[in-house]
């Protein structure tokens, strides 16, 4: 049994991340005997000059509905790289991270967070030490697990943005646009747009065709319904074009629902206002959701490296927690699949996706 474990939060923050540290703490200490360290600032903590904090129940005590995360996170650590404008490499260095954990008598890690953390955690695993990831992240992009915690939470704020969206846009006959977060899959714009009632959800993996869009306003004008509701992911593409970034050199996305709304204007003469709801999707409170996965989640680690497991992630499968491979979670992206139910279901219900052949569909 390891005596003292340490447990970091890496990447953009998500609702839930102090739920899994809480659970974590209370789990080793409570069940196990073991002592635990925080390391602060994603791995940037452990290298150099190590930053960590000894995390006691005290330490943990009412943070459970806490948005943040109390350690503090990275999502571009110091040691990561943007290469070709495309990616971010983390050139993480290793072993000088491991040395440091030894010194520091950190025997294991629990790492929460998303691809790019995960696919460091599993380096240490290569390197023989022991470790276990926890999904986070709002985007749900992650393979091997069925949700992230943080994705709920993000999906019930995007909703009461677009029912907030919906009573305005009927009183002043607008096209309103919602844009959300997602990175480069359309888990946030599907679950919300089907909550909140869009007429047109637009996704990274269906790419749009703007007459599609033009098609549905028509449409709704046509039945009298002379408002439309649009919800947009911010790595949506247009038919043979390319994602839009608000900052190309940090591979930072955002304007596409800008882009859109100037358009639709200029070609249908209606008013259109775009909302971004950015951070909004990520900070605050957990509901209720995302404290109980992270719950579950934290304790699970834990009795899962209690259990000698290591190189895993720990994964939400019909229902149940259990650890699949590290690999296997940061192998491929976890996109939305176009023939899917949700997606089905949508276009069931009226609800396009302006596709280029939508009508068909
Ligand atoms: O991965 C989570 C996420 O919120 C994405 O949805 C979004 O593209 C990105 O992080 C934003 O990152 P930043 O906090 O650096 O603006």
């Amino acid at each position: 049994m390891y005596k003292q474990i340490g447990i970091l939060t890496g990447g953009g923050d998500a609702p839930g991340l102090n739920a899994v540290i809480r659970a974590v703490v209370r789990t080793a200490i409570g069940e196990f005997g073991m002592k635990c360290i925080g390391i602060e600032d994603s791995f940037d903590g452990i290298l150099g000059d190590p930053k960590v904090t000894k995390l006691t129940l005290k330490a943990v005590s009412g943070i459970l509905p806490r948005g943040g995360t109390i350690l503090g996170t990275r999502n571009r650590g110091s040691f990561c790289k943007i290469v070709d404008g495309k990616a971010i490499i983390p050139e993480m260095p290793v072993e000088e991270a491991i040395e440091n954990l030894k010194k520091l008598e950190i025997e294991a890690l629990i790492a929460l967070g998303g691809e790019g953390t995960l696919a460091i955690a599993e380096k240490f695993h290569k390197h023989g030490f022991p470790v276990i990831g926890v999904p986070k992240t709002i985007d749900n992009d992650l393979a091997a697990t069925e949700l992230t915690f943080g994705f709920m939470t993000a999906i019930d704020i995007a909703t009461e943005a677009l029912d907030r969206l919906h009573t305005t846009a009927a009183s002043h006959d607008r096209v309103m646009i919602l844009e959300v977060m997602g990175r480069n899959t359309g888990w946030i714009a599907l679950h919300a747009g089907l909550a909140g009632s869009a007429d047109v959800i637009v996704i990274p993996e269906v790419p749009f065709s703007f007459d599609s869009v033009l098609d549905k306003i028509k449409q709704r004008d046509k039945a009298g319904s002379r408002f439309t509701n649009i919800v947009i992911a911010e790595g949506a593409v247009e038919v043979g074009e390319q994602p839009i970034y608000l900052d190309k050199e940090a591979l930072r996305l955002g304007g596409v629902g800008s882009h859109l709304r100037r358009r639709i204007e200029a070609a249908t003469g209606k008013e259109s206002r775009c909302v971004v709801l950015g951070h909004l999707q990520r900070g605050g409170s957990p509901n209720a959701f995302d404290r109980m996965l992270g719950t579950n989640f934290g304790a699970c680690a834990v009795r899962a490296l209690a259990n000698g497991q290591t190189g895993k992630m720990v994964a939400l499968r019909a229902g149940e927690v259990t650890t699949v491979p590290l690999r296997d979670a940061v192998a491929n992206l976890k996109t939305v699949p176009v023939d899917g139910q949700l997606v089905r279901t949508a276009r069931d219900i009226g609800i396009s996706f302006a596709a280029p052949n939508e009508a068909k569909l």
